[in-house]
């Protein structure tokens, strides 16, 4: 290994550790910091996000970096091995993008969605469009700028979307989003169902932490590496594979609410755990992309649990902690499987979500080419929610403001949330065809053998292939919409499971 090499590594697993104590900072926030603490927290986190950012970017960085690869042209400047090779041009990748905007733009942007971020909670809250517009505005047009400073070859979304999955474009998403569409009202208009009631009585927050933790044992969710804690919104927390920690949220009133998102978290929380601490800091022990990140999660949440063979599984140990004695698998199953038009994307079940997701691209494409003016935003948005699931939202609250994405300035993250379950069911099908008793194993609650196929398969290469790249790897097949829609025609359409 060359000296060079090894400075280069070393500045990194820096940088990484640096990160880690941010995560540790924002988790504490979120699960037990006291709430005065709020103003000390931020500054604190200010200050370690300067000092991250200017290692990242600054002039020691790149000099190291350009001694092992040409920064220009991507030419390796020296012998490396093949692993060495690829952390190399990842990072030349990673600085490139980093290095595009200038100092002035990141911190007007920073600024303005700080400031966005309060103003939209306040107009979500009082039903104001009018108080977010002018700062959606804003964001429109420094994300337009943003694009244009990227460059891009079609589309200007195409740039921004290249921030949460490197190497997709806004033609390769409307290619696999527009067939889903048509056929996801076909869908939903025949397996609209009626909720299910079940005799849900008051559950004690222990009770239902202690059956999270047993579900999280079968996995297994290592507690030795993680934990579980409570949080307004639930999400997971990562600073290293031996550190990857989740939250939930608890229903007194429901308990199988909590159970679908402690297992979607700890899908998310699976992936980090499962990267190679060998490469710790270095883009061979990085996740790959928000989409793979995200179809980790949908894999334990709606593959897994939304399945009637793990209903069948869990069943026998919700009632052994008296929780719905004498409900049915089956029952259970159809519960959790409700189909019904809804105007809030994360309550959304699984085949009317994708339509929420695709909503919102349609939407950020246009506003990013300036084919919609923010101004038109809810109109346009409940001309949409109408085609597409023929329910109109009567306040803006439940319409365009409900989601904290736009108010970041994170335009292109959307996407990400559908192509991780389109990313989920052709992974699954190749998970399948290995393991054709999938069902019969996880009946019995017999599960590490799909957590080792995703170690195996997805979680320890790191970003040594991008997303479209593993998928082809793991399937044999490029990467297409059909496996995900026969998935959904099978299981809600003809009834196969
Ligand atoms: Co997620």
């Amino acid at each position: 290994m060359s000296q060079k090499y090894d400075d280069l590594k070393r500045l990194c697993n820096e940088i990484a550790l640096q990160g880690g104590i941010l995560a540790e900072l924002s988790w504490n926030q979120e699960t037990y910091m006291p709430k005065g603490a709020h103003a000390n927290r931020a500054n604190q986190i200010e200050l370690l996000a300067g000092i991250r950012h200017k290692l990242k970017t600054g002039p020691e960085f790149k000099k190291i970096l350009s001694s092992l690869i040409d920064i220009k042209t991507g030419k390796i400047k020296t012998k490396l091995s093949k692993d060495e090779e690829t952390n190399v041009i990842r990072l030349r990748e990673d600085f490139i993008r980093d290095h595009v905007l200038p100092v002035s733009f990141v911190e007007k942007f920073a600024k303005l969605t700080s400031e966005a971020t309060e103003v939209w909670q306040r107009a979500r809250q009082e039903n104001k469009f009018k108080l977010f517009l002018p700062y959606l505005e804003k964001l429109v047009t420094l994300n337009q700028e943003k694009a244009d400073r990227y460059g891009f070859d079609e589309h200007p979304y195409d740039a921004l979307l290249d921030g949460y999955e490197p190497g997709v474009t806004t033609r390769d998403i409307r290619d696999n989003f527009d067939p889903l569409k048509k056929t996801l009202q076909e869908f939903v208009k025949k397996a609209r169902s009626a909720k299910i009631k079940l005799p849900f009585k008051t559950y004690p927050q222990e009770e239902q932490f202690e059956l999270s933790r047993r579900l999280l044992e079968k996995l297994p969710y290592d507690f030795n590496n993680g934990r579980l804690d409570i949080s307004t919104h639930p999400f997971s927390s990562a600073q290293h594979p031996t550190d990857s920690r989740i939250t939930t949220r608890i229903d007194l009133k429901d308990p199988l609410s909590s159970i679908l998102t402690v297992l979607h978290e700890a899908g998310h929380a699976l992936y980090e755990m499962g990267l190679n601490a060998k490469y710790f800091g270095l883009p061979l022990g990085e996740p790959i992309s928000y989409g793979i990140h995200e179809s980790q999660s949908r894999w334990w949440e709606t593959r897994i649990g939304l399945s009637l063979a793990f209903w069948k599984g869990f069943t026998p140990l919700l009632h052994s902690m008296n929780i719905l004695n004498g409900v049915s698998a089956e029952k259970l199953y159809q519960y959790v499987n409700h189909v019904e038009p809804s105007f809030i994307r994360v309550e959304a079940d699984e085949l009317t979500y994708p339509l929420h997701v695709i909503l919102r691209f349609e939407l950020e494409t246009a506003l990013i080419d300036g084919s919609l003016k923010a101004k038109d935003l809810p109109e346009k948005w409940n001309e949409l929610m109408k085609t597409y699931l023929g329910i109109t939202p009567k306040t803006d609250t439940l319409g365009c403001l409900q989601d904290v994405h736009w108010s970041h300035g994170s335009f292109g993250y959307f996407p990400t949330y559908l192509l991780g379950n389109m990313y989920a069911a052709q992974l699954f099908d190749a998970f399948e065809k290995e393991h054709p008793n999938w069902k019969k194993r996880v009946e019995k609650l017999d599960l590490p053998f799909i957590k080792e196929w995703l170690n195996h398969n997805i979680h320890r290469h790191g970003r040594r292939y991008q997303a479209m790249e593993l998928i082809k790897k793991v399937t044999k097949k490029p990467f297409s919409s059909k496996p995900y829609i026969d998935y959904l025609e099978n299981k809600y359409i003809t009834g196969k499971k």
